[in-house]
């Protein structure tokens, strides 16, 4: 099972915890979605209070626990109402019979009942049970009733139950349930970019690292680009709601949630991989690849010999992937990147004309603190002429930063475009 649980921020998750055998498993639970970067608040019935202490929770959550309904004290802190409302997600895990059932009826006779009922937040239960008390009729008319009322009831698993049965009944492991949790946030998250964010209904396409240029079967010519900067943007194109496709040379980077991921080595590769992407349709072309300029002009069959004091190995010209795209007749918006070690804004606005695109961001790679292998990057970006836009310089900011503030010069860019052509 994959577990990328990247950090989603500021989401509240009460997980709340009824007594039986599995309540042992909540403690590693709420682990997980700590580290996945959740806020989490625990709330514990009197049953689940006979199996663990609530002390284990407050260490692990972070926060006191939540234990009873009308402590005026406890009231005091957070109450009943606040914490319905401070919820993203009520987490019921284990979900005992007694509290399927108070669900069911609507009592309110504890501070779990009582917060089931007054929160808005959707509530998940994970029932887990004896596999005779999971099949009772009782349980199963509860549970349908539960799931009519929009519950979420994530399935007991099968297996060696702690009485002794074999049977339905156990609670799914802690990983699974936080590897739900958090899919359910990514799909809501991106079914809010799909609509409202930036980019929302572009198909982005970014090459991304060096290129391998082969000299024989075990040698090649290659530079030192670590694919950061291209990697970061693809995450950020996508949390701003685009589809995106990275067309990455030879890195080792795992691949931004929810990116599509091409592989290659060359740069006649990534060029060949480039233009079946504007046939699929492509709206945005940003090339940070580092491109090598040249490639060996006849690639040796085998494993050259060592021979003599000097090796002479003819190059010849890489094809300019940006450029070459940006003379398609089907051409997306344009994005380049320049990483110059002097006269950095000169050759950058040279670039932009050069290779007709639409913006470039540049950086001075001569600074040890950026570009490169760092994780932070400086840099300042020109629009072409047309889009009549001032350049904008971007302080020095983690690559994550910088990618959003290139998400939004980018979108920006396409707005003022828009604007432009209403005027004519
Ligand atoms: O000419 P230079 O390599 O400095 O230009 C950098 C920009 O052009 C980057 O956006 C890079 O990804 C792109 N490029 C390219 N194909 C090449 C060389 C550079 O797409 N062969």
């Amino acid at each position: 099972m994959s577990f990328d649980l990247s950090v989603i921020p500021n989401k509240n998750i009460i997980v709340a915890v009824t007594g039986g055998i599995a309540a042992y498993k909540s403690a590693i639970l709420v682990r997980r979605l700590k580290d996945a970067g959740f806020n989490i608040r625990v709330v514990m019935t009197k049953g689940a209070q006979a199996f663990i202490t609530p002390l284990t929770f407050q260490a692990l959550s972070g926060n006191s626990v939540h234990t009873e309904l009308l402590n005026p004290e406890a009231e005091a802190g957070m109450g009943h109402i606040e914490l319905a409302r401070w919820a993203d997600l009520v987490l019921v895990a284990p979900a005992s019979c007694d509290t399927l059932a108070k669900f069911a009826a609507g009592l309110a006779d504890d501070l779990l009942s009582t917060l089931y009922l007054a929160t808005k937040a959707p509530v998940w239960v994970a029932p887990a049970m004896n596999q005779q008390m999971w099949a009772a009729k009782a349980t199963q008319r509860n549970l349908n009733t539960l799931v009519e009322d929009g519950v979420h009831v994530i399935m007991p698993d099968a297996g060696a139950q702690a009485c002794g049965d074999i049977g339905l009944g156990r609670m799914p492991e802690p990983e699974e349930l936080a590897y739900q949790v958090t899919e359910y946030f990514h799909k809501a998250q991106r079914t809010i970019a799909e609509k409202f964010g930036q980019l929302a209904g572009k198909h982005v396409v970014i090459t991304a690292g060096p290129t391998r240029e082969s000299i024989d079967p075990v040698r090649y010519i290659s530079n030192h680009s670590t694919g950061k900067m291209g990697f970061s943007l693809a995450a950020a194109c996508y949390s701003a709601g685009a589809k995106v496709t990275l067309i990455a040379g030879p890195v080792s980077l795992d691949t931004p949630n929810g990116v599509r991921r091409i592989n290659v080595q060359s740069a006649v590769q990534m060029l060949d991989t480039s233009m079946q992407m504007l046939d699929e349709g492509c709206d945005i072309f940003i090339a940070t690849a580092a491109v090598a300029d040249y490639r060996v002009a006849s690639v040796a069959e085998h494993k050259i010999k060592k021979s003599g004091d000097e090796l002479n190995v003819s190059l010849v010209k890489n094809p300019d992937i940006v450029a070459t795209i940006a003379q398609q007749a089907k051409r997306p918006f344009m994005v380049g990147f320049a990483a110059e070690t002097r006269n950095v804004e000169e050759y950058a606005a040279g670039k932009l004309v050069a290779k007709k695109l639409d913006m470039i961001a540049c950086n001075d790679v001569s600074r040890a603190d950026i570009g490169f292998a760092s994780d932070q990057n400086a840099m300042t970006v020109f629009f072409a002429d047309h889009y009549q836009m001032q350049k904008r310089d971007l302080e020095k900011a983690s690559k994550q930063e910088i990618s959003q503030q290139l998400v939004d010069a980018i979108h920006d860019a396409l707005n003022h475009t828009a604007e432009i052509e209403e005027d004519f």
